[in-house]
């Protein structure tokens, strides 16, 4: 597994870089149907719990990057790698952080 401060370093980096508007739209469409399948639409929680932005004000980008990219051990949440790269899981949360799932 690959530290999280490596990842805090990645993130930041990646951040600058934005997927296509195609790929965007694919993005958004993947947050609706298979996270909101767990999370909800608005994704304030179901079985898994809310990623509305108050949820995740206190989280910080490294941490939510490693639970998408890796998922969550011993739960639901399954690891996202093979379909996300890093740089539009970092831009995912940052739809996240701002609602731009709507
Ligand atoms: C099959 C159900 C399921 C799906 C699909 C799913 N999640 Fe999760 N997710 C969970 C569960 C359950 C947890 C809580 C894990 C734990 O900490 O025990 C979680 C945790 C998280 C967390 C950490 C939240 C926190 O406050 O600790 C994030 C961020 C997250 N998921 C994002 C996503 C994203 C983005 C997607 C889609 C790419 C997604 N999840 C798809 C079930 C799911």
């Amino acid at each position: 597994m690959r530290p999280v401060w490596l990842l805090a370093l990645v993130s930041a980096a990646v951040l600058a870089e934005q997927p296509t508007p195609q790929r965007q739209q694919e993005l958004i469409d993947l947050l609706k149907h298979d996270c909101g399948s767990c999370h909800g639409l608005p994704p304030k929680g179901g079985l898994g719990p809310s990623l509305m932005p108050e949820a995740l004000a206190n989280k910080t980008d490294a941490f939510l990057l490693e639970v998408i990219q890796k998922g969550k051990a011993g739960s639901a949440m399954p690891p996202w790698q093979q379909f996300l790269s890093l740089e539009e899981t970092a831009w995912l949360v940052q739809q996240l952080r701002q609602e731009g799932w709507k």
